[in-house]
């Protein structure tokens, strides 16, 4: 089994120029199965929100929800580098609030960073928690968690102006301490110039190749999700396709009486006629 990565793990990958992979999930079941594939990190994403839940968006997932379902991801994958999503609210208000739900991941899930929304305006707050001796993630661009702000969840630094706005953000984040950058929904050649100036790692989701490693939602990756697919996702096999045929198979099946046979039942071994006897006895009392 491989060993557990570290931060300094993914300083060595982006020294090495080796890509570091990580995928959005939720549960123990897919947890277990990106920790056999040999995934480099999990993000416990509040894109919960959207694919579990069935939200249009992230923002009603609270702490508690976003705690469970690290834990149980951390349960699934206990040798994977596991970053917590911190959700919307859990961080706004004070510098104090923020620094203690990010305690909250660390203490409840185990997990090994936590990742939180904006540039600018949430420095302190990233300051707050790095100085309490936690591993901070950035994400800047796209950042779905003030879609409404943004008109929608739309690409965002398309403009030199915009783009500008986009590098102030990305100075601000690793300037209040943040050991990783996570992009997304950016033109590559703007994720490009992030990359090129930061000296910690910059991750990419729809933000082109130009960057230390790829992040893909489960949900986009191994098609789970029917409602929506982003541009930037790439369906590696279809779990909702091959989830809806074994389902009608099933339910053709037993309506069918082909469902289940022998080799699914439990052997009788005691002796039939004592059970014969006792289901006589047993329909006599019923009768009163
Ligand atoms: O919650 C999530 O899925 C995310 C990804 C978009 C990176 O934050």
């Amino acid at each position: 089994m491989a060993k557990k990565k570290t931060i300094l793990d993914l300083y060595q990958m982006k020294e090495t120029g080796e890509q570091a992979v990580w995928m959005v999930l939720y549960d123990a079941c897919f947890a277990s199965y990106a920790e056999e594939a040999g995934m480099d990190m999990i993000l416990c994403g509040d894109s919960v929100g959207m694919i579990v839940y069935g939200y249009p968006g992230t923002v009603p997932v609270t702490m508690d929800v976003s705690i469970a379902h690290a834990q149980a991801v951390r349960r699934g994958a206990p040798n994977t580098y596991l970053i917590g999503d911190m959700p919307f609210g859990s961080y706004h208000i004070s510098a104090e609030d923020a620094v203690k739900n990010a305690l909250r991941f660390y203490k409840e899930a185990d997990v090994d960073a936590i990742k939180l929304e904006g540039g600018v305006a949430v420095a302190d707050k990233i300051r707050a928690i790095v100085n309490a001796g936690m591993v901070v993630f950035g994400h800047i661009g796209l950042t779905p968690q003030s879609s409404a702000a943004m008109g929608g969840f739309k690409a965002q630094g398309r403009t030199a102006e915009a783009a500008k706005a986009i590098i102030e953000d990305a100075i601000a984040v690793y300037e209040a301490g943040a050991r990783c950058l996570l992009l997304e929904g950016v033109p590559e050649e703007v994720c490009a110039y992030v990359h090129k100036m930061l000296p910690i790692p910059v991750y990419g989701i729809g933000a082109g190749a130009d960057t230390d490693g790829q992040v893909l939602l489960a949900a986009d990756a191994l098609g789970m999700y029917k409602n929506f697919t982003p541009k930037f996702a790439k369906k590696y096999c279809d779990i909702a396709g091959v989830a809806t045929q074994g389902m009608a198979d099933y339910i053709k099946e037993v309506k069918e009486g082909q469902f289940p046979t022998p080799s699914h039942k439990y052997k009788f071994t005691g002796d039939l006629e004592q059970l014969d006897a006792v289901f006589e006895e047993m329909k006599d009392k019923f009768k009163k």
